[in-house]
């Protein structure tokens, strides 16, 4: 087990440290930043339908679903398409409407959760096109899905999802970026930019685990904290949800993730002096507003632990604990925001003596309802 771990104290943290690899593996074959062009073979046939649907509908559960929310951004922005994200528990039960010209985006790790199975299955019925984002090769969402592109992280056994995340952040960009050329719906300038930017990802995705023991540091201060806030705006917001369900899963503190500037409409009131509010405040289009934020969870005593970006000099001197990561497009800074994150929750967890590979109550594929 030693071996299979390579060197790792536990396969969580080994997946952690895989991801500049396994994005660079989600990119590879597909990606050319150079000469400047996109292939996802899988969706080739499907790309004139995808430009022309009416919607899009990301069906998803768990961590798979918080990368749905994050591509939902993507694909709004990117292709103008207008585009819904659903629990693929609810989304099956409630009699959706959806039919033909719907477009169906299954996120599924594994491939096999029931719900999203079942939720697919029934919109297929109904006519919708589905496309699956898997990471198994072969199983059973991919291949009941019309079209779709392999997110390529390779097995994970973590329970607590790390490097398909990202991986599925990678490749649900591709998609808006493919479909969004084909569409007509983004410039060339700033499609060569997103290009440029991905092929960046994996070294900026190093940089960031290069901050495992300053972040380990951070668990052992807060590790005794009976409750946790997770805050973010925009492409960060998912990240944020992201955060606190790692931290949920594995270090079994309750955790809560919301939109930075909802707080003041319920999480606020349990600010005080014992509460850590992790923000995930990277500059980006909502920088100014999270500052803002950030200076009502100070004044009302929290203890803020900002994951910023390189350079910023604002935030750092408001902030009790600062993790500083590289400058990455607010389209695609998820893929590193999420990184201190998923270490911040490891670390809680193993400092607490529990099984981060196998948290209690929890399962790697819940293939029942
Ligand atoms: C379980 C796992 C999560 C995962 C979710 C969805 O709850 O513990 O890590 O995000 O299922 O799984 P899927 O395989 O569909 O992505």
């Amino acid at each position: 087990a030693a071996i299979e771990k390579g060197g790792f104290d536990h396969f969580m943290l080994k997946e952690v440290f895989e991801q500049p690899q396994t994005i660079l593996d989600s990119l590879r074959g597909r990606l050319d930043a150079k000469k400047g062009t996109l292939t996802i073979g899988g969706i080739r046939d499907h790309l004139s339908q995808l430009a022309g649907a009416k919607r899009i509908i990301i069906v998803a559960c768990g961590t798979s679903w918080h990368a749905g929310l994050v591509a939902e951004y993507m694909i709004e922005e990117l292709c103008r398409i207008p585009v819904e994200v659903e629990y693929a528990s609810e989304f099956r039960y409630r009699n959706p409407v959806v039919g033909e010209g719907d477009v169906i985006i299954a996120v599924s790790q594994s491939g096999e959760t029931a719900d999203t199975l079942v939720a697919i299955e029934a919109a297929k019925k109904k006519g919708a096109t589905i496309l699956g984002v898997c990471n198994v090769v072969g199983s059973s969402i991919a291949r009941i899905s019309d079209a779709g592109a392999y997110t390529h992280a390779g097995p994970e056994i973590g329970v607590a999802s790390t490097k398909a995340f990202t991986a599925q952040l990678a490749v649900l960009c591709l998609i808006g970026l493919k479909v969004a050329m084909e569409k007509g719906s983004i410039t060339e300038q700033r499609f060569q930019h997103l290009l440029d930017e991905l092929d960046h990802i994996p070294e900026k995705v190093a940089a960031a685990l290069q901050l495992n023991e300053q972040i380990k540091e951070i668990a052992a201060k807060y590790k005794d904290a009976r409750d946790f806030l997770y805050l973010g705006r925009g492409y960060n917001f998912p990240v944020a949800l992201e955060g606190a369900l790692k931290l949920k899963e594995i270090s079994y503190i309750h955790a809560e993730g919301y939109p930075a500037a909802e707080m003041k409409h319920g999480p606020i009131a349990l600010v005080d002096e014992n509460l850590p509010v992790v923000f995930v405040a990277t500059r980006d289009s909502y920088y100014e507003k999270v500052v803002s934020n950030i200076q009502e969870i100070k004044a009302r005593k929290g203890k803020v632990i900002a994951v910023v970006t390189e350079g910023d000099l604002t935030i750092p001197a408001m902030a009790d604990d600062v993790i500083t990561v590289p400058e990455a497009d607010e389209l695609v800074a998820p893929i590193v925001s999420v990184i201190p994150l998923q270490l911040l929750a490891y670390h809680v967890g193993v400092l607490k003596g529990y099984d981060v590979d196998k948290p209690r109550n929890l399962a790697k594929s819940v293939t029942v309802e």
